[in-house]
């Protein structure tokens, strides 16, 4: 694997760490990159209390050096928990003494037995022998997802030096969706680039980030969700993540762990909540003849940059696990969040009763957010691909392998 990244980390712990290996060398790097894309995961209508208590900002404490990657060093990230103050004895490190009647308080306050239906709880419980589920929620918690957004800012800005963008926006959440004409807009926005600068602003703009030149959807989606926290329930949606600027051939069809179409579903199925993953038209495909599926190809005369083009993208930009330069496209099925205020029928593993599932501070709908962390999952996947395809130790490498093939496809 030319690229790989770890992370560690609990959601009330000291702190989040990351590593990612395999960014060339001589990349510009700042913390700034990586802290715009963790305030965008931050937002959202719907989110719930920790969003306020945390402003997440990253460290670089390895690989980075004078606003560069150097030396192929392991680029070393940490973030700081700023909640974990109020938690200090709950996690700990080292033995606590629980003979203290107030230290014995707190260990009881945050002490969960009660499985909550929709999380790992259940399985993660019963697979590790935890004395205290909080054992599992503390790691299972999205609060992990800041660590693959961090990573993921790194990507990006490896793909932004070869002129591939990513994206995402709010296609549905719960029962209301963007009006249709959306869709065509999105279509454009992929095609033309002061469109796909005029959608961008739109949807970054939007706390739910849905496009809406109407300006009349956003507050109905606001609307709708307060509504629905006030029943104490949560809300799911869809998100579409695209790619733009993707060069021809990445992934392969040789072998089925490494078609591209394969890998991006495996990236955005790891993610929290995430449910389903579709490219292109998606489940669609199933129900529509074949003459309206394939997208038909054309000799261009103007390079674009290939003497090629294609008026459709019903594929979303994968053929034969790989893509085929067009934009990448892809819808993701996002799961209402299981912590719900008015709870749900669970069991306490330590009476082996029925009782209510535990509630612990929660959002009631994340599907902006979790936008922004697939984008990140999309960005390790492409950038994964494209250092297998290109390789190079540094940046200047990366460049000529890549300018090379390019002017050797342009031969076709
Ligand atoms: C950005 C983001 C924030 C989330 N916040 C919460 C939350 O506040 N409360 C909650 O119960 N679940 C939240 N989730 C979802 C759970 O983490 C997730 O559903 C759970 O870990 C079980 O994993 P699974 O849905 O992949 O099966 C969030 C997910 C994402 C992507």
């Amino acid at each position: 694997m030319p690229l790989r990244f770890l992370t560690s980390g609990e959601s009330h712990g000291p702190e989040l760490n990351i590593i990612l290996e395999g960014i060339p060398a001589n990349m510009p790097l700042l913390e700034e990159d990586i802290n715009l894309d963790l305030k965008r995961r931050q937002g959202g209508y719907g989110r719930g209390g920790r969003m306020k208590i945390e402003t997440d900002k990253v460290f670089f404490t390895a690989g980075v050096r004078h606003g560069r990657t150097f030396g192929g060093a392991p680029i070393a990230m940490k973030l700081i928990n700023k909640d974990h103050q109020k938690w200090l004895n709950v996690m700990s490190a080292s033995p606590i003494n629980d003979n203290d009647p107030q230290v014995k308080a707190e260990l009881d306050a945050k002490y969960i037995s009660k499985v909550r239906p929709g999380h790992a709880d259940f399985a993660g419980a019963l697979k590790y022998d935890a004395p205290d589920v909080r054992d599992i929620l503390e790691r299972s918690s999205a609060r992990e997802t800041t660590s693959r957004v961090a990573a993921g800012a790194v990507c990006k800005t490896f793909l932004k030096q070869f002129g591939i963008e990513i994206f995402s926006h709010v296609l549905t959440i719960g029962k209301l969706s963007v009006d249709n004409d959306v869709i065509a807009s999105v279509s454009e926005a992929t095609q033309c680039k002061d469109k796909y600068i005029q959608f961008k602003k739109q949807v970054e703009s939007s706390e739910l980030r849905i496009y809406d030149p109407s300006g009349k959807k956003d507050q109905e989606f606001k609307d709708y969700i307060d509504s629905i926290r006030k029943k104490g329930d949560t809300l799911g949606g869809i998100v579409e993540i695209f790619a733009l600027g993707v060069p021809v051939g990445l992934g392969s069809h040789v072998q089925w762990d490494r078609r591209i179409d394969g890998l991006i579903a495996q990236a955005m199925m790891s993610t929290h909540t995430v449910k389903s993953v579709e490219i292109g038209l998606g489940e669609e495909v199933g129900r529509i003849p074949g003459s309206q599926v394939h997208d038909q190809i054309y000799r261009a005369e103007d390079k674009n940059p290939l003497h090629y083009k294609r008026p459709t993208n019903n594929l979303g930009g994968t053929e034969g696990g790989m893509t085929n330069g067009m934009p990448l496209t892809c819808k993701v099925g996002v799961k209402p969040i299981p912590t719900l205020i008015s709870k749900l029928d669970s069991i306490d593993l330590d009476t082996k009763a029925n009782a209510e599932s535990h509630f612990e501070r929660s959002d009631i709908c994340v599907v902006p957010a979790a936008g922004v962390v697939l984008e990140a999952m999309m960005a390790i996947v492409l950038a994964q691909a494209f250092l297998e395809k290109f390789g190079g130790d540094s940046i200047a490498e990366t460049k000529r392998n890549y300018d090379s093939y390019q002017e050797q496809i342009s031969q076709k």
